[in-house]
């Protein structure tokens, strides 16, 4: 007799939930019918809907001043380029960030010194700067590592004793406050970045912050080609034919179309790192007494209350990491698992100093920065955005937890 049915038929559908991406847009209808607008608009690139942003942007940081410019890469580069950071000088940074952090010093011919991080932290350890300190070195670029603020007020002091420049990466510090005062507006340059990953997003951009209305103009000069004040404006009815190249600049311009998105994406900032920071505590109280996992101290006394000295992380990121001989599997096994299981992760980061790139030019080892080195072999970033619904952070818990108990020695 010839079986009608499809040999499975009788199986009962089995319902396999949703991957979980390790990271996700918040891009809603308003952002869509602002970007929509700017395109029916008479200007796409960098214009009007920039300046706007711009100003939004400062009102924000509470700064004086922002350039908004291609990506927190560009920001960076421009940070250094503005100080006339160069060939043989050094700029010291922390080994545990992306690559984007040091390859702008080696666009400068200048070289990045790295300096261990904070265990509690995980960001640069002031303690540890100044033995790196040589007559050749003329700036450091702290970053804010997953929103955590660094410890600036060692920074500047350290800084202004040695007469360093001081740029901050504070791609993950969207929001971010330190002393009662938001990252960004301590009047040194300050990059952030709008990459999708990032607590807001204009696809791809950034902006450096600065107080300096000098440094400000320069900064806009070197975004776009080094040409003479209001370059943007040349083909505008307001602009004129005439122009002049006084310095050597970049294409590192932000669009009208990514200004479109950063407004609408801007307003929403706050909400969007308040439901960053609820979720980080849903996370820290699930996971903070599970014996197998380990979660930054800097966690612990932020949820205990103990950091009332004015001070917020924006929660990028939140990192959980592996306690050693806990585990039959190891680091990279568990995130597989998790993936298998419908969970995306991430790790950040590799440390600098053991890239290829790095090792290979500097003769960089492993065990030259320790502490980078031990933390890097246990984090975890688990997925945290707005997007994300309270039941997600649920499942992703107890799948965090069920392959502890499957895998626990
Ligand atoms: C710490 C840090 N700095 C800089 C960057 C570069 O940002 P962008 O992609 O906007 O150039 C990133 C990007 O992920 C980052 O994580």
């Amino acid at each position: 007799m010839n079986n009608i049915l499809p040999v499975n038929s009788t199986t009962p559908e089995k319902i396999v939930p949703s991957f979980i991406p390790y990271c996700q847009h918040s891009i809603e209808q308003e952002e869509i019918q602002e970007v929509v607008l700017t395109l029916k608009s008479a200007w796409l690139t960098s214009g009007p809907k920039t300046r706007s942003f711009e100003k939004n942007f400062a009102d924000y940081i509470g700064c004086e001043h922002a350039v908004a410019v291609s990506s927190c890469t560009a920001a960076l580069h421009l940070g250094l380029s503005v100080y006339g950071i160069g060939a043989g000088d050094e700029v010291i940074t922390t080994p545990l960030t992306f690559c984007a952090t040091a390859e702008v010093i080696e666009y400068q011919q200048a070289k990045p010194v790295f300096v261990d991080i904070e265990p509690e932290t995980f960001n640069i350890d002031p303690n540890l700067i100044e033995e790196k300190i040589s007559s050749r070195t003329k700036a450091i670029i702290p970053v804010h590592y997953g929103g955590i603020p660094c410890d600036m007020s060692a920074i500047y002091d350290i800084a202004d004793k040695h007469d360093l420049k001081v740029i901050e990466d504070a791609a993950h510090a969207l929001g971010s406050i330190y002393q009662n005062k938001k990252i960004g507006s301590f009047g040194n340059p300050t990059a952030f970045s709008f990459y999708p990953t990032k607590n807001m997003t204009t696809v791809e951009g950034g902006v450096v912050t600065t107080n300096d209305a000098e440094i400000a103009e320069k900064l806009r000069v070197l975004s776009l080609h080094g040409i003479s004040k209001d370059a943007w404006k040349r083909y505008s009815s307001e602009g004129q034919w005439y122009y002049e190249v006084h310095h050597l600049g970049y294409k590192y311009n932000f669009t009208d179309l990514q200004a479109a998105l950063g407004i609408q994406q801007l307003k929403k900032l706050d909400n969007f790192n308040s439901i960053r920071e609820d979720y980080a505590k849903v996370y820290f109280d699930a996971l903070k007494d599970v014996p197998e996992l380990q979660l930054p101290q800097l966690y612990h006394d932020y949820f205990a209350g103990l950091r009332k000295d004015g001070f917020k992380n924006s929660w990028h990121l939140f990192v959980v990491m592996l306690a050693p001989n806990r585990l039959k599997i190891d680091r990279a096994q568990f995130i597989q698992e998790l993936k298998t299981r419908g969970v995306g992760t991430s790790v950040h980061f590799i440390p600098l100093h053991v890239q290829p790139y790095y090792a290979k030019k500097y003769s960089y080892k492993e065990g030259d920065f320790p502490v980078a080195e031990t933390v890097f072999s246990k984090i975890i970033s688990l997925p945290l955005y707005p997007k994300l619904t309270a039941d997600e952070i649920e499942r992703i818990i107890s799948i965090v937890k069920e392959l502890v108990e499957d895998f626990h020695i």
